[in-house]
């Protein structure tokens, strides 16, 4: 049989952009590569130990985990996520709370529930890149809001609002330790924001991987603490380990009921192995305990990169102290192109993310992103240091 249809659909076109495999060609080009690229907990902050202990204590379950069902996911999770939102000041009820696969797969529920062809979703610019690439596959125009040293320049968004042909779905933010700028909204910001959003009747969508992970300054209110009429994502990816893939989506009714009948259909349940080993590892204060070391170890790496950044990079990079979270944005001068200047970079034993990747049309290039986690302390003053070297 000739199998003729083999065109793919329109939806995975922007899956194509993928610019990962490219790097995964530059590790090869350097006998001893640094990466600063992978914004994951490190290996050695994910804890192994007690993820091995609430496995055994998953298998007690016996059967009553290997089954379908629990779609919003195991009861006591929801609980103990509804708790960690009410510690970071966000209400939310336990039935309210869908458990996902991951905040990735949040998302996509999101845009399935809500976006029609030709629908904005605004984005900050920059962004997380498969926040943009899977907006798009679900036909959304995606377009970025400015932004400066403190997030979103929400005095300017009013005016964006005004030029665009239609009022956007939603506005998706990640208003706390950004990925990839490492900013944070203020607070003011933050009120003028929802205020602006409640008057032109915008729904926010607002992604935090981050928050736990503040080094310095005082915590400041989710979105979703000034307006309970939001979406909120959360994971244990950074927290815990991301290949747990276990995150939340926490939305008022009727979304929630939406949400729930999309994940039904996406994948009929949550792992429920997976989500009571998520539950175990997190219960009974671990999970505070745990974030409290990984924060001050994080700490310890974020300011290991910004004083070697401060030693080798030459004075027209500049840059924004991130108060937490696991990034740092660089800005260079207009004429330096990141995605030309990386390739060099890779010849000289480094990697550092491109600011192209992270616009929905690409069009910033003097810029790049490192991400701290993941890099041994002793590696990071080495890594900087090549990075200047292409710099000068
Ligand atoms: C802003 C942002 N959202 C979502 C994700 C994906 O998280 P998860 O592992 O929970 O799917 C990441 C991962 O890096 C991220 O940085």
């Amino acid at each position: 049989m000739v199998i003729q249809s083999t065109g793919t659909s329109r939806r995975i076109a922007p899956f194509k952009e993928s610019v990962w495999l490219g790097v995964d060609a530059m590790f090869d080009r350097h006998p001893d590569m640094i990466f600063f690229g992978n914004g994951a907990p490190a290996n050695d902050l994910m804890p192994l130990d007690r993820l091995k202990w609430a496995s055994a204590q998953a298998w007690e379950d016996g059967l009553n985990q290997l089954s379908y069902g629990e779609t919003e996911g195991y009861a006591p999770l929801r609980e103990l996520i509804v708790r960690q939102m009410a510690a970071i000041g966000a209400p939310a009820t336990a039935d309210e709370i869908v458990v996902v696969n991951g905040s990735q797969e949040g998302m996509d529920i999101v845009g399935r529930t809500l976006l029609h062809e030709g629908d904005i979703v605004l984005v900050e610019g920059p962004t997380f890149p498969d926040a943009i690439r899977l907006y798009q596959s679900h036909d959304a125009e995606v377009v970025g809001m400015e932004m400066d040293k403190d997030g979103i320049v929400v005095e300017r968004l009013a005016a964006l609002l005004d030029r665009l042909p239609r009022t956007p779905k939603f506005i998706y933010t990640i208003p706390t330790f950004q990925n990839p700028s490492g900013t944070t909204l203020p607070l003011d910001r933050r009120h003028a924001l929802v205020n602006l959003a409640r008057e032109r009747g915008i729904l926010l969508v607002e992604d935090d991987p981050y928050s736990a992970f503040r080094y310095e300054g005082e915590p400041l209110p989710p979105l979703r603490a000034l307006e309970p009429n939001s979406v909120y994502l959360g994971t244990f990816s950074k927290t815990l380990a991301p290949g747990l893939r276990v995150g939340w989506i926490s939305a008022p009714s009727p979304l929630f009921g939406h949400f729930f009948a999309v994940k039904e259909v996406m994948s009929i349940s949550n792992s429920r192995l997976t989500t009571r080993v998520a539950y175990h590892a997190a219960a009974g204060g671990f999970l505070e305990e745990h974030v409290a070391e990984a924060r001050e170890a994080y700490r310890i790496r974020r300011d290991t990169l910004l004083a070697a950044m401060e030693e080798y990079l030459p004075p027209q990079a500049t840059w924004v102290r991130p108060e937490g979270g696991f990034f740092v944005w660089v800005d260079l001068p207009e004429e330096i192109d990141t995605d030309v200047l990386l390739t060099k970079a890779a010849a000289n034993g480094v990697i550092f993310l491109p600011s192209s990747w992270f616009f929905p049309d690409r069009s910033k290039r003097n810029s790049f992103r490192l991400s701290f986690s993941a890099i041994p302390v002793e590696q990071m003053a080495e890594g900087i240091r090549r990075i200047g070297e292409v710099l000068t």
